[in-house]
């Protein structure tokens, strides 16, 4: 005989297929592109330009994206670059590996995540503002594995990418409910869907075998305290993402979110001043970089 399903059961089932479904879209993403760690080594051993070059001109999407990006104020400055050895040349090691790294993480965020109610580009835009956001910070701070952090700010919210669609689906009815009892996104993301786009975004970098710290703080970015290590730069991506977020923002009251208040700002020493300085530079390098990565 059969038992007819109760409704539970019913729920139970149907988050399982989800689920299912969510992951296995995830793991359909193309891999991520190797030429950074390939390029890191030759840059740290000072192989010669042609070498990195060689490199980097394996892959044509990515090298026009690199020409680009050295084009734009906020990475070439003045100079005029017309190759990629000019731009090996003119943005050194480090500024080289970052701008490798934003044409690698392009791809992935082409398209609109209109299930996030973001317009097109606004997820990639935004990205890009808590990698250059991160950057500084790393700086301010002396903080160790600048890069590191780099990556995971901007690769943080790749799990929304992939969200998107079921989002859209799945969210929509519960959005007014968001706004109306002031739950946070995130919660209601993985109430609804059965998994968050932070646990998706630690799946894909995992599956794209990036270095665990990445993996780590993609996967702990609203809840630097649930990583069980490397809490400075899980924290730290943490911050740069709030930064950017609260650019803007309002808390309701018309005045701006007080960052310096948050225990993780407290704790890693960021105060008033200096979220105030890394706001005014971000709109300052946005202003330099964003047409070039519309390109
Ligand atoms: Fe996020
Ligand atoms: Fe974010």
């Amino acid at each position: 005989m059969i038992r007819e399903l109760s409704d539970h059961e019913v729920n139970a089932l149907h988050y399982e297929l989800l689920l299912k479904d969510i992951v296995s879209t995830a793991e359909k993403l193309p891999p991520f592109p190797d030429i950074v760690w390939k390029v890191m080594p030759l840059i740290r051993n000072m192989a010669p330009i042609e070498e990195i070059e060689g490199v980097i001109k394996f892959d044509q999407v990515i090298t026009a994206r690199v020409l680009t990006l050295s084009q734009s104020a906020y990475y070439g400055r003045r100079s005029k670059i017309t190759s990629i050895q000019d731009a090996i040349l003119v943005l050194g090691g480090q500024k080289l590996v970052q701008v490798i790294m934003i044409a690698c993480a392009a791809r992935y965020f082409q398209g609109s995540v209109s299930g996030y109610n973001l317009n097109e580009r606004e997820l990639w835009e935004h990205s890009v503002a808590t990698a250059l956001v991160s950057e500084k910070l790393a700086r301010r701070l002396r903080l160790k594995k600048a890069l590191t952090i780099y990556t995971a700010s901007l690769l943080h919210d790749i799990g929304k990418t992939v969200l998107d669609l079921y989002a859209k689906i799945y969210l929509h009815s519960s959005l007014s409910e968001i706004t109306r009892e002031g739950v946070r996104f995130v919660d209601m993301e993985r109430k609804a869907l059965g998994i968050g786009h932070e646990e998706l975004g630690e799946l894909i970098a995992r599956r794209w075998q990036f270095p665990p710290e990445v993996v780590l703080a993609i996967g702990h970015h609203h809840h630097p305290d649930r990583s069980p290590t490397d809490k400075d730069i899980v924290t730290a991506t943490y911050i740069s993402n709030e930064i950017v977020n609260a650019m803007g923002d309002t808390n309701g009251s018309g005045e701006p979110a007080r960052l310096d208040e948050d225990p993780y700002f407290i704790r890693m020493g960021v105060d008033r001043a200096m979220v105030e300085r890394l706001q005014d530079d971000l709109v300052t390098d946005m202003q330099e970089i964003k047409e070039f990565l519309r390109k």
